[in-house]
């Protein structure tokens, strides 16, 4: 090794928040773009944190203060911090072996794996193609889609819907299908062709100016009636979170789901399900789809797949979707993705969904979920920036409002939101806030735990009325 490279690797491996935290937070400052962030956001922004280590509910920053993870990070740890069952799976793995390939080898987990994800899926989900990140799940998804219809013959499918405000990932083709105003995301464009976008189920601020159950659930016949208007014959696909966090928690009227899946088979279209977020017990139910009795022909899991242990994704399709890539005709999927069933990964999902099941996390997350939504409603009553209380299971949000009774919003992530969230880091407690404060806290929360989260969010509400002149 040159003496160079003798000394960067000295120079990087020295830093350490323990000894020295302003030498690290300067080095951060100068290498680690975050995502999502300015560049040097890391030490210009209240709402950026370097945090050194977990358990359960709680992680610690690196000035020793502990915080209440509302968030399960970002969506995702949802078997809770500091799991040792899962580092040690991951640890002998990696001894024994790191990687195969992901198109010519396989190894053992990558196979336990997709059996244990085929058995808990709903339906006849079993196929399943491993991938390392959410938004690779997504793109799988629309590789998979789009070949699909062209092996059967039908290639002038290529239009996905989805609905507005969605969020299905980061990368082009999962960008294309997300339903951001193109006022947000100017840098971009043009997208990949074919994304087309509906109103999604928002009762609270309803685009079509109805109201649930009137309505007769309006916004679903809408799908129906753009994919008439676009010629059912060229739409691949509807993608859909059956929750959408991104909507703001929204949780669609009972009719919505099953009539989608009834629009989709009539006009050959396939269902995407996103199960990103809501899959693994988020919502109460090992999977969302299950609370309306729904099976999808696609669904993509990331996120909870491993608590965020490894990064690790999957597209899970219906036998009839995997049966068109048939071996006798030589019809491979043409989509690789190197990391794909990554040994050391897999081993951390079975570990992590072992945790779930053993410890029924599922319906600690149904049980806490109910009596964290049921305080959520009362706090509302107290609290006048509160418009809506929306959720199901662990996955919740209070839509904050400057006025009640007109319901006008506070800027998305503006100076208010960020406020709000100082006030709860102050408090202990980490979330995330855009017109919405949002609380996921990991399933394995307890009730002691519900009741201090509840206690800092009234706390944090009051004080950020106060500071705005609401009381
Ligand atoms: C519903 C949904 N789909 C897709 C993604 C993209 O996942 P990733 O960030 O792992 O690429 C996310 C990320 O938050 C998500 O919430």
């Amino acid at each position: 090794m040159s003496d160079a490279h003798s000394q960067a690797l000295a120079a990087a491996l020295r830093l350490n928040p323990r000894h020295d935290l302003p030498e690290v937070m300067q080095a951060a400052t100068q290498h680690l773009w975050l995502h999502a962030s300015p560049w040097q956001a890391l030490t210009t922004r209240s709402d950026r944190r370097l945090l050194v280590s977990g358990h359960g509910c709680t992680v610690v920053d690196a000035h020793g203060k502990t915080y209440l993870d509302a968030l399960s990070g970002l969506w995702l740890v949802n078997v809770g911090h500091g799991r040792q069952a899962i580092a040690e799976a991951m640890a002998q793995q990696a001894r024994t072996l790191a990687y195969a390939s992901a198109s010519r080898a396989t190894t053992l987990p990558a196979i336990q794996l997709a059996t244990l994800l085929a058995e808990l899926a709903p339906g006849d989900l079993s196929t399943v193609l491993l991938s390392s990140g959410g938004s690779e799940a997504v793109e799988s998804a629309l590789k998979i889609t789009r070949q699909y219809h062209t092996l059967r013959g039908e290639s002038e499918r290529y239009k996905v819907i989805s609905r507005r405000g969605s969020y299905h990932g980061a990368t082009y083709g999962a960008m294309s299908v997300s339903g951001a105003p193109q006022s947000v995301d100017p840098y971009y464009s043009p997208l990949v062709p074919g994304g087309l976008t509906v109103s999604a189920p928002y009762c609270y601020r309803c685009d079509y100016r109805k109201t649930y159950p009137s309505c007769d659930v309006y916004c679903v016949e809408a799908i129906e009636d753009l994919l008439i208007y676009e010629n059912p014959r060229t739409v691949a696909a509807v993608i859909a979170e059956p929750i959408s966090a991104a909507c703001g928690v929204v949780v669609p009227p009972p009719e919505y789901l099953p009539r989608l899946r009834d629009i989709c088979d009539r006009h050959g279209v396939l269902l995407i399900f996103d199960e990103i977020i809501t899959g693994f017990g988020r919502t109460g139910k090992m999977f969302a789809a299950e609370h309306w009795d729904v099976v999808p022909d696609i669904m993509t899991l990331a996120k909870g797949l491993s608590s965020g242990y490894a990064p690790i994704a999957a597209t899970v399709c219906r036998t009839a979707i995997a049966r068109q890539f048939d071996s006798a005709q030589e019809h491979a999927l043409a989509h690789l993705l190197t990391f794909g069933g990554q040994a050391v990964a897999c081993a951390a999902a079975l570990a992590n969904v072992q945790i779930l099941i053993q410890e029924d996390l599922v319906a600690n997350a149904a049980a806490q979920g109910q009596y964290l939504l049921t305080r959520l409603h009362e706090l509302a009553t107290r609290h006048p920036t509160v418009g809506d209380v929306r959720g199901l299971g662990l996955l919740c949000a209070l839509e904050l409002v400057q006025d009640r009774r007109s319901k006008e919003p506070f800027v998305a992530e503006g100076p208010e939101s960020r406020r709000l969230l100082d006030i709860l880091a102050e408090l202990g407690m980490l979330t995330r806030a855009d017109t919405n404060l949002y609380l996921a806290p990991p399933l394995c929360i307890q009730r002691h735990e519900v009741e201090q989260l509840i206690a800092m969010v009234d706390a944090g509400l009051t004080q950020f009325e106060h500071e705005c002149a609401y009381l």
